[in-house]
Parts: structure tokens; sequence; C-alpha cells
């Protein structure tokens, strides 16, 4: 029997036809002569019946799961009492293996269990990533990054593409990655952001959605080596107006992936309680938390109480940003630890035009300030941070000719997917995610 295989998202389509579909086994169970497969072709999953007496190639019996098959019949509608995917089922009445997955040791259940521990995982990521949970984290993945790049398209921003090898740290040397360059030491980029900085004056404003790469020595829940950074510069903008772009950015993407009907779904799924934060979000400066954690006595990382100047600890952030529990624009950190690039605020010249978005269950999730824009101060902001302007001249040039107040930010793809997915890492919203000692497969 011959036909074009439809795919399994589009089967509602095609009820009450005879249809060929192709996928793998993803479930198995055999009663009373039938066996039942839940067939999995990545786009979608569907019910087959296969009864005992089919023309087939292979005996049902010898079906494994993860087994990838080709199946002709007709779809149905679902008898009185039972439920599948779609509400419908295909009658089987020929079928096909293609490529048949072992069973007995090597078999797919026996290697990746409830109990599989979180290494023989990681190094297993290639099969547990066919489980519905983690595909549903990589397709809603893919539904944030359409939804981030609508938004952008909707606001005029343009997409560009920047080098991922280069010559200049951005975020602080502590985390860079060398690699020898043609006999010329060269890193793997942090961030983006110098270089769309330098696309302002020939492009206006522009985000890039690009890897960064950060040798963290720490192992957390929301550490990578390897990231997706979503990042873009405003040219002629405040402060202000870089706090209310990310807001409106944030809320037109949520707006998209909850209305989606591929994606919608499958966030409900991972995630039944949420809800797209309100607008305005609470802006709270760095000063006013510090106050905040030492009322609820929440130490700094030496075990006493926070005083200004601190950085905000991962585990102090996060109390912060539970207990409040909605997202929060944390603005005006102290010079000290912040960015060498960082513009000061007016009249306080402590503290810097900068905001970190603090999300419940995650933390920071974006970073971002305006920028120095006054030649000067930046080659102070070089020196204050000991390294040398040479190899910056490129990005010192652009207050040179024609500098203007300009700010932008960068945000952690999968830090955002953890929040809106409720994941407990960023490890699980990453296709082979990198960490401290894993980079592989
Ligand atoms: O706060 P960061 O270091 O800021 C920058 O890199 C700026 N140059 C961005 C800019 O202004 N264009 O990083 C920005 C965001 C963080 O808020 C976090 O979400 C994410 O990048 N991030 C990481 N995500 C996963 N693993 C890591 N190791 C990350 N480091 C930063
Ligand atoms: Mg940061």
């Amino acid at each position: 029997p011959q036909a074009k295989p439809i795919k399994l998202r589009d089967t509602i389509a095609f009820r009450g036809k005879r249809v060929k579909v192709n996928g793998w086994v993803h479930r198995l169970r055999s009663q009373k002569g039938m066996t039942f497969i839940e067939l999995r072709d990545g786009t979608g999953y569907l019910q087959c019946v296969l009864t005992g007496d089919l023309p087939k190639t292979w005996d049902a019996q010898n079906l494994t799961l993860e087994t990838s098959l080709s199946i002709w019949g007709v779809i149905a509608p679902l008898p009185e009492g039972k439920t599948a995917p779609d509400n419908h089922e295909l009658a089987a009445d020929f079928f096909e293996v293609i490529g048949q997955a072992p069973s007995g040791d090597e078999a797919f259940s026996n290697r990746i269990t409830k109990d599989t521990g979180a290494d023989l995982k990681a190094d297993l990521r290639h099969l547990v990533l066919r489980g519905e949970v983690a595909s549903a984290v990589l397709k809603v993945r893919a539904g944030v990054l359409r939804a981030f790049r609508k938004s952008y398209e909707d606001m005029g921003l343009l997409e560009v593409t920047p080098p991922c090898m280069v010559q200049t740290q951005v975020e602080g040397g502590s985390t860079l990655f060398a690699f020898d360059y043609y006999g010329e030491k060269a890193y793997l980029t942090q961030s983006s952001q110098l270089y769309l900085e330098t696309c302002l004056p020939a492009l206006g404003d522009v985000f890039c959605i690009q890897e960064s790469f950060r040798a963290e020595k720490s192992l957390t829940r929301r550490h990578l080596s390897e990231y997706t950074h979503i990042e873009a510069e405003l040219a002629f903008i405040t402060f202000d107006d870089l706090l209310s772009h990310l807001e409106e950015l944030m809320c037109r993407t949520l707006e998209t992936v909850l209305t989606d009907p591929k994606v919608a779904p499958l966030i409900k799924e991972l995630n039944p309680t949420f809800e797209a934060p309100a607008r305005p979000f609470l802006r709270m400066t760095y000063e006013d938390a510090i106050q905040w954690l030492v009322e609820h006595q929440i130490p700094n990382d030496e075990g006493e109480p926070h005083k200004f100047g601190d950085d905000i600890a991962e585990a102090a952030e996060r109390r912060m940003t539970d207990t409040i529990g909605k997202p929060i624009f944390l603005t005006k950190f102290p010079v000290e630890i912040k960015a060498f690039y960082m513009k000061k605020v007016d009249g306080d010249p402590r503290v810097t035009e900068s905001v970190d978005c603090l999300m419940p269950g995650v933390g920071e999730i974006v970073g971002g300030s305006m920028r120095m824009d006054d030649l000067e101060e930046l080659m102070g902001g070089y020196k204050r941070e000991g390294i040398g302007a040479e190899p910056y001249y490129w990005f010192t040039d652009q207050r040179k000719y024609g500098t203007t107040p300009h700010g932008g930010y960068g945000l952690g793809l999968e830090r955002f997917l953890a929040w809106l997915c409720a994941r407990y890492t960023v490890r699980d919203c990453s296709l082979y995610p990198r960490w401290t000692g894993r980079c592989t497969p």
C-alpha cells in the first residue's frame, strides 16, 4: 500500500480517512490479541491499534519501545469510554518495521527509568530528549524564540549576528574561555553587547540571539558554560525607557506564547499555575533590596547582615524574589560590583544606571544598563577594571564618532524558560547543556 505519510500533528484533518504514518513506538501494550502502540513522530502522538489478523512484515509480538515503523490504517474516533491523544486512534491494517530497537538489557526502558541518576541521565541526554517532558520543554523553547523574534520585529529592532570568537572581554576576565586563534589568544564571547553598540549608528536599534560562553567555576541550578543569550541595544533612550522596553518585550513575548495553540498547552502541562505577570513590574533599588534583606534577616555570603556594596548572592536573591513572588526590576547597583561600561547615576556617583530583572523560582534572568557614552569616563572605566584600552579601539570609537545616550541588556533564554516552564534547573532547558566538567554528548 502506498500513500504519502502524514505528520501526527495533522491527524485531526484526516479523521475517517486511510493514512500512512511514520514514527517511533513511544508506548506499547498488548491485550486480548490486540497491540496498542502509542506512536510518536516528534510533532505529536497517535494511538494505533494492531489486531491479530493484519498482514505485516513483522510479528507484533517482537515490537519493542523506540522501534521505528510505518503504519497504515483509518483514523477513527475512539469508542465510548476510552481516551487517547486527540480522541481518535488509527485502526491499523498494515505495518512495516523500519528499525527495530533492542530488547533485554539494552532495551530503552531498561536504560532510562524513573531512578536513573542525574549523571547517567546527562550521558543519555540523546535518549532522554525523546521523553514527553524534555521534548515539551524544547518545543516551548522554539515557540519562545519565535515569539521573541516577533516582538522585536513589532518593536522595530533589527537582528544581527555578531561573532562568537573575540579578543575582548565584556563581563570580567574570570569566566573567559580562551583558545588559540592562528597563534594569537582569543576567547569565546561572553556577550555580544559591545558589538551591538557599534551597530546603533549603522542599523538603528538591534538585537541578537547568540550563544554566550562562561567558564563558570561553580555548579548551580542556573549556570551553564554555554547558553543562549538574547541581547538588544537601543540608542537615544533614558534609563526609564530601558525599563519600559524590557517590560514591553517580556509581556509581548509571553502574550504571543500563551496564545500560540502549539505552545500554550505545553506550558499548561509543564507549569499549570503559570500566569503572565501584571504590569508595571515592581521597581526596587539595590539600596532598598539591601534594606529588605537586613529586615528579613537574610545574611550575605559571609553570614553577616547585608550592607551597601555587597554582592547579593544567588541564594539571598532567590529568597527575596520568591518571598515577593513577582518580577522585580532591581536597579542602581554600586559601581564596584558592576561592569566597567555602566553609566553612573546623575547626582549619585556611587551607583549605576543598571537593572537586573528577577523572577520567582530563578532569580536574575536579565542584566542590563545604560552605557557610559562619554569618552573620558569610558577610559576611566577601562582603568578601573585593569584592562588595556588598545584591543577596544573599535568600541572606544563609538564615543568619538557621534556618541549618544544608549543602553541595552542581555536575557538568558534558559533562565527565562526555567521560569516559564517551572524547571528546577536551566540544564533542562538546553538541548545539550554544558556545565563545569560536562561537554558531552
Ligand atoms: O548579567 P550578564 O552577565 O550581562 C551581560 O552579559 C551583559 N553584557 C548583557 C548586555 O547588557 N547585553 O548576563 C546577562 C544574562 C543574565 O541575566 C542571565 O540570565 C544570563 O545572561 N546568564 C547566564 N545564563 C546561564 N548560564 C550562565 N552562566 C549565565 N550567565 C549569564
Ligand atoms: Mg548579571
